[in-house]
């Protein structure tokens, strides 16, 4: 496998930031805790909620503590429709199971327009329409991220509001999502460790007008059936810098993808993009497709079967360009049409080639 060592060594320091106590671990500043009818809520010791409504539990407990102080809601049950928004400077853990069900456009966990929120452990379940929502934050760190879901979209942060910056994620783990696993808008500077989705409807990890990304592994299985979307989108300008160009400042180290719909799809002036790594098998839709992107580095690794590797474009865009494929394609198709511009193809394997 080719992969580039500068980018191992940067996540190996960056992931080295995230944090590895246990959820509910030392003395929280806030707890909220009990089962299903009798939930207490305690700040400081002092017990503040007393009742069997999981919501009101943890928004007195988080109504209790200021920026610097952590909750943890030692507690499973539901919060229904209600809608928790964490302010700036606050740790929030979820060490049980909180279901979840949709508010209209709403995340039932949120963050808007704060600074050095953390998140280390959540767990949710249900059909949220987010499960989590963010806009116009900045040193967010999500760490142990899980959601079996019946629906809805996991985590979304917001296209038409404020801009994010150095937004960090350890492991994301995200299954039965109707839309996407996780979905991005407007982040400067993204690191993330891996992002796993099973049985999602649309994408596992999309990005959108997000730059300086510097990302392990995105892992679907059975991802986007039966759709055009992928295990791995970049779409509307990701990867364009602020001065115009495309410069590689999105770093991806692996691709795995099995099933679903398309494996990477890079399309609507997105690029700069580095993947070290791609491992993907019987897609329904394209293994991979470049479509009107500038600056496409795919290292190493191999497709097998299902639908082909292509370069395409279409009129409403600049032509594809800059792009380089190194790849071992068995059982696959590699086209490329309409030709690109500066393209290069690197291809082992029994593939069939109708490359320019
Ligand atoms: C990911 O979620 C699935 C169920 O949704 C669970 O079985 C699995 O243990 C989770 N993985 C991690 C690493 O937490
Ligand atoms: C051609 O594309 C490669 C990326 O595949 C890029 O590094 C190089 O700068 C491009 N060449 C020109 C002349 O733009």
């Amino acid at each position: 496998m080719v992969r580039s060592t500068f980018l191992s060594a940067f996540l190996a320091l960056s992931l080295a930031t995230f944090s590895s106590a246990q959820c509910g671990s030392g003395t929280p500043d806030a707890t909220v805790s009990g089962s299903s009818g009798s939930f207490t809520a305690s700040v400081a010791g002092s017990q503040v909620y007393s009742g069997s409504d999981l919501y009101s539990a943890i928004q007195t407990a988080l109504d209790g503590i200021s920026s610097g102080q952590r909750l943890s809601i030692l507690a499973s049950g539901s919060l229904g429709t209600n809608v928790i928004s964490i302010p700036s400077g606050i740790t929030f853990e979820g060490c049980g199971t909180i279901d979840v069900q949709a508010n209209n456009g709403r995340g039932n966990i949120r963050s808007l327009n704060t600074q050095d929120v953390s998140i280390p452990y959540l767990t949710l379940t249900g059909s949220p329409y987010f499960g989590m929502h963010f806009y116009g934050v900045s040193r967010l760190s999500l760490g142990e991220i899980n959601m079996a879901l019946s629906g809805g979209l996991g985590i979304r942060f917001e296209r038409d509001e404020a801009a994010n910056s150095e937004v960090s994620m350890d492991s994301i783990n995200i299954s039965g999502a109707g839309s996407h696993a996780v979905e991005t808008w407007n982040i400067d500077g993204l690191t993330i460790n891996s992002v796993v989705a099973r049985d999602v409807g649309e994408c596992g990890l999309l990005l959108q007008s997000t730059t300086n990304a510097q990302i392990g592994t995105v892992d679907g299985t059975n991802v986007a059936t039966g759709t055009g979307y992928a295990t791995f989108r970049m779409a509307n300008a990701n990867g364009r810098l602020s001065d115009g160009s495309y410069e590689t400042n999105v770093f991806v180290e692996n691709v795995v993808a099995r099933g679903g719909g398309r494996g990477v799809f890079c399309v609507s002036e997105s690029g700069g993009v580095q993947i070290g790594n791609v491992d993907i098998s019987d897609t329904g839709n394209n293994a991979i497709l470049i479509e009107n992107c500038y600056g496409v580095e795919i290292l190493g690794g191999s497709v097998d079967g299902g639908g082909d590797v292509r370069i395409s474009a279409r009129d409403e865009f600049a032509n594809t360009r800059d792009v380089s494929i190194s790849l071992e394609v068995n059982g696959a198709n590699v086209v490329e049409r309409p030709c690109g511009e500066n393209i290069s193809w690197d291809i082992s394997g029994d593939a069939s080639l109708d490359v320019c």
